[in-house]
């Protein structure tokens, strides 16, 4: 296979796994639940919207990677998804960046109130736990697992992880003096949940420690690499490709790397990044490494 049929291949791979998510996500809320139509529509209205579904993939990529029971990583899937969909949700409401568009829609805040949107992600985040449970009630993965995913998902997800990173990155608005800093806000806003995604799924995959470990670092690294992504297109991305307005950073004073370092020393970094991030995988000794190095590049590549 040459370089673009790789490539194609590796897209078909994610239009299928994404819409296996996608048809799962709406089912992980019990039909017979009966509470307020507004709360429902709000959450549905941004987990359905579309996005990339990065997290869940990562998730079953890094179990199929171990050659585990991809359908039993999904409920685990689900949950991340619905973690990083709340992020977003509270990321945009004008406390925080003050977004209008989100997906290619306008923001949860812009059409179903702020009071909604922000209980929209309180039911979303408290949702991921119940989903969670569901790997052991329907597909039967082993209790202790589902215990140590639930740990490490509040963990990556809470204050150690992302909310720690969301804290620091608005506390930070023009305050980030080092590299060290900028660092420390992207590897717990960002690597934390891509982290957690490919533990989890690794270990409903049956892996080892030392497998867990590898695929730790290849998480903070492409994170990272995610984040500085993330931010060179907030300066020169696609606004229609992207579903979001260019220019949020530099409306809310944040400091990123293309700040810092300019652009094509960004894009150095992602590259560098990228391959340090493959490395890690190439030292795992994973069964089947090989849609986890695809992805690492895939995303280096990415307009959106
Ligand atoms: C956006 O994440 C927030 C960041 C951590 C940079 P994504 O770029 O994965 O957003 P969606 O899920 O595709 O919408
Ligand atoms: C958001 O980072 C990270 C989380 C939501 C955890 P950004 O604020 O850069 O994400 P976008 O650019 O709004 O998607
Ligand atoms: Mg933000
Ligand atoms: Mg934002
Ligand atoms: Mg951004």
């Amino acid at each position: 296979m040459n370089n673009a049929e790789a490539n194609l291949a590796l897209e078909h791979y994610l239009k299928s796994r994404v819409s296996e998510i996608e048809e799962a996500l709406p089912k992980t809320l019990p039909a017979d639940w009966v509470f307020p139509n507004n709360l429902k529509e709000s959450m549905m209205y941004s987990l359905m919207a579309g996005g990339k579904r990065l997290r869940p993939v990562f998730v079953l990529v890094a179990c199929e990677s171990l050659g585990g029971n991809v359908q039993s990583a999904m409920p685990v899937a689900c949950a991340v998804e619905m973690i990083h969909t709340y992020s977003l949700v509270h990321d945009d409401l004008p406390a925080m960046d003050n977004d209008d568009y989100r997906r290619g829609k306008l923001t949860n805040h812009k059409v179903h109130g702020e009071a909604m949107a922000i209980l929209a992600g309180d039911g979303l985040l408290t949702h991921a736990f119940y989903s969670v449970t569901q790997a052991t009630r329907q597909y039967g993965v082993p209790a202790d697992i589902m215990l140590t995913v639930a740990e490490e998902l509040s963990y990556y997800s809470g204050v150690i992880g992302m909310v720690g990173g969301q804290a620091a990155d608005m506390l930070g608005e023009q305050g980030v003096t080092s590299i060290q800093q900028l660092e420390y806000i992207h590897l717990h806003k960002t690597s934390d949940l891509i982290v957690f995604s490919l533990r989890a799924g690794a270990r409903i995959g049956g892996a080892n420690e030392q497998q867990i470990a590898a695929l730790t670092e290849f998480g903070r690294k492409l994170g990272l690499a995610f984040q500085i992504q993330d931010d060179i297109l907030d300066i020169i991305g696609d606004e229609a490709l992207l579903g979001k307005q260019k220019g949020s950073d530099e409306k809310s004073g944040k400091v990123t790397y293309p700040y810092f370092i300019g652009l094509d020393a960004s894009k150095a970094e992602v590259a560098r990044l990228t391959q340090e991030a493959k490395s890690a995988v190439l030292e795992a000794n994973l069964p089947y490494p090989d849609r986890l190095l695809e992805l690492a590049d895939y995303l280096m590549n990415r307009v959106y």
